[in-house]
């Protein structure tokens, strides 16, 4: 039976979702402990990281747009098998940074292969495993690069130096799913000081989920 949360961190690259799931995971692991699980996509297990590693490559320039999207939703399928769903199943906090609306958006719009077409294929890979919860960090998309360009020289992948027009149609495509899904998909601001994000990650966690995040002082936190 699946008891546990999966919580997922989305938003265009440079928005902060990495930064500020590490943060979250400083404040919210000395009361969880093991019953918090940290975790992201592509990757999360041996060979989803090999897929990442062909996906993100520089050097692939000639990956089809179908085949990325189907690496990724292969690279899903393996980590939701081998970590996601048994995490659920013992009663775990999954927190995931970028999971099925990255393809939507990243490869549904920004490739152009549709937003249904990659929905539907992601059903087959999750069988039909979604978020409990899911924070969309909003920053424009100009400004998540730039931060991205001002301090991550060395990472940049193959994604990261696509042109402008796609990132502006991977966050138009966010801000849609934000409007189709309310109740599963909440805005933090990322335009905001981290510290400033990271405390409304963590209010917006604390609503969504009273259980895990009781009030303070009384929380399983
Ligand atoms: N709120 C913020 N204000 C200013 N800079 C930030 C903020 N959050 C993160 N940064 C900086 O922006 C850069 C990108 O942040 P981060 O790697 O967390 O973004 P990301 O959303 O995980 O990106 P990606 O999609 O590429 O993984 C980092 O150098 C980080 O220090
Ligand atoms: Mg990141």
């Amino acid at each position: 039976m699946v008891t546990g949360k999966l919580i997922t961190f989305e938003g265009p690259d440079g928005a902060g979702k990495t930064s500020a799931l590490n943060a979250i995971v400083a404040k919210i692991k000395p009361q969880l402990g093991d019953r918090l699980v940290v975790t992201r996509e592509p990757g999360g297990n041996r060979i989803s990281e090999a897929i990442r590693q062909l996906i993100l490559d520089r050097q692939n320039t000639a990956m089809d747009d179908r085949t990325e999207a189907l690496l990724y939703a292969a690279a899903r399928r393996q980590h939701i098998v081998q970590k996601i769903l048994p995490a659920l199943q013992a009663d775990q906090l999954v927190l995931c940074d970028r999971f099925i609306d990255s393809s939507i958006a990243y490869q549904g719009a920004g490739r152009g292969i549709g937003e249904q077409a990659v929905a539907e294929m992601n059903q087959f890979a999750t069988e039909g495993l979604t978020p409990d919860l899911t924070l969309y960090f909003d920053v424009d998309a100009a400004v998540g690069l730039k931060r991205i360009q001002t301090h991550r020289q060395d990472e940049i992948n193959r994604l990261d130096v696509e042109a402008l027009s796609f990132h502006h149609r991977v966050q138009a495509a966010y801000l849609q799913l934000l409007a189709q899904f309310p109740a599963r998909i909440k805005r933090v601001d990322a335009s905001q000081p981290l510290d400033v994000v990271v405390a409304q990650s963590l209010a917006i966690l604390t609503t969504q989920l009273p259980t895990y995040f009781k009030a303070e002082g009384k929380s399983k936190l």
